[in-house]
């Protein structure tokens, strides 16, 4: 007979991450339908649309074939060609194949860049309010997220002088940002941008920039930083812009002399990424015209509620430069977003995200909405939620 106390399992330390709020918010929602009632979802940051036709297509025509197997660990040569010629065609800027590697999803390339780049006890600044997955995958992986306040002063973005004086404090192996960034929608110039990496890489701080939100840029075109340098790591994904959540396939473009120990990572972590979901997001991109239209609709939809939400009482956000979120305070209605997204959900009947998701100091006053769903559900919102606040 075992001893049961001896074997007890009991979780590690470093899997003790904090769970996504959000989840809690879907099920409160999900709920609220199971008893017929409605909900106007705000809370996901996730594309209403379907992937393109172009990539379901070839998906389709993949599985007659039923050829479907293992492939290199970095991806199908097809893929990561198609991928390269996009920086050309998008931003006039020369990629070669070889340094792009398909991944799992972006997600999956959090794990791939923070391994081939850091040690554990490594600190990497984000930004804060940001994407809580970076700071939990960096915390399972025994590196140190240093959370970089960003605000209005600095233009919703980690600034040079912010990254200097963390650096100062005790020394940064990595930063990372994002621009359009989650949760706030804000986006970086193409300058600042620039700037940021030449401080970074001046001092030995990698450079890592999570661009999966690029085409969906309203403000002003999105940069990317392979525009400004090769040594940087870049993330990105068919999730948003492609719509293609569920085929959980990205890319990275990958400094040359990190090429080798991505491959092994690949190789030993997954094998490679799953095989319909690289043919149909080879396919994806001849599917642009498509997806532009549905672009149209996230400005319609950012129309609606830019104008909207100051008529009901919701006149302070932050710029709603790109990707699908705003970004809104409430402090003048509560200062615990957790309630206020709760009630407002319960009594309203629209689903957000509280801020302390992204931060877990000032997001008590802050509220994510994303405007990913149809211009109709936004409109229903936004008189929801007026109502639901002269009342309040
Ligand atoms: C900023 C940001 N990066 C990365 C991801 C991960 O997306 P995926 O793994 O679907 O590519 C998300 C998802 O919401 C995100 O908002």
């Amino acid at each position: 007979m075992l001893d049961k106390a001896r074997f007890a399992l009991s979780a590690s330390a470093r899997s003790d991450v904090a769970p996504f709020i959000v989840m809690d918010v879907m099920a409160a929602a999900a709920r609220i339908e199971a008893r017929g009632g409605r909900v106007v979802h705000m809370e996901v940051g996730q594309p209403a649309a379907p992937a393109p036709k172009t990539a379901r297509a070839a998906a389709r025509a993949a599985l007659d074939r039923a050829d479907i197997g293992y492939t290199q660990a970095l991806g199908i040569p097809q893929l990561r060609a198609r991928i390269a010629r996009h920086y050309g065609d998008a931003y006039g800027v020369a990629v070669e194949p070889e340094r792009v590697v398909v991944t799992t999803g972006s997600s999956a390339g959090f794990i791939l860049a923070f391994l081939s780049l850091f040690e554990p006890g490594d600190r990497v600044a984000v930004a804060s309010p940001g994407y809580p997955p970076y700071r939990h995958i960096l915390t399972a992986l025994g590196c140190e997220p240093v959370p970089i306040e960003i605000s209005a002063a600095t233009n919703w973005s980690i600034t040079v002088e912010a990254l200097n004086a963390a650096h100062r404090e005790k020394p940064l192996k990595g930063v990372l940002v994002a621009s359009p960034a989650n949760p706030t929608g804000t986006m970086m110039r193409g300058e600042a941008l620039a700037a940021l990496m030449t401080a970074a890489e001046a001092q030995g701080i990698r450079f890592i920039s999570d661009e999966i939100y690029h085409g969906l840029d309203y403000a002003f075109p999105a940069a990317t930083a392979a525009q400004f340098s090769d040594h940087a790591l870049i993330i990105n994904s068919f999730s948003k812009y492609f719509c293609m959540t569920g085929w959980r396939v990205g890319w990275m473009v990958v400094p040359d002399a990190l090429l080798r120990a991505v491959e092994r990572l690949q190789q030993n972590l997954s094998i490679s990424v799953p095989t319909l979901s690289q043919i149909a997001a080879a396919a994806a991109f001849d599917g642009r015209d498509e997806m532009e239209a549905v672009k149209h609709g996230y400005e319609e939809n950012r129309r609606i509620v830019v104008e909207g939400l100051p008529r009901v009482g919701l006149a302070k956000f932050l710029p709603v430069d790109g990707a699908f979120y705003l970004y809104a305070d409430v402090s003048h209605f509560s200062r615990d977003s957790l309630d206020f997204a709760k009630r407002m959900l319960e009594e309203a009947g629209v689903a957000a995200t509280p801020g302390i998701d992204f931060d877990p100091v000032h997001g008590r006053e802050f509220v994510r909405f994303s405007y990913a769903g149809s211009a109709a559900d936004m409109r229903e919102a936004v008189e929801r939620i007026g109502n639901w606040l002269a009342k309040a």
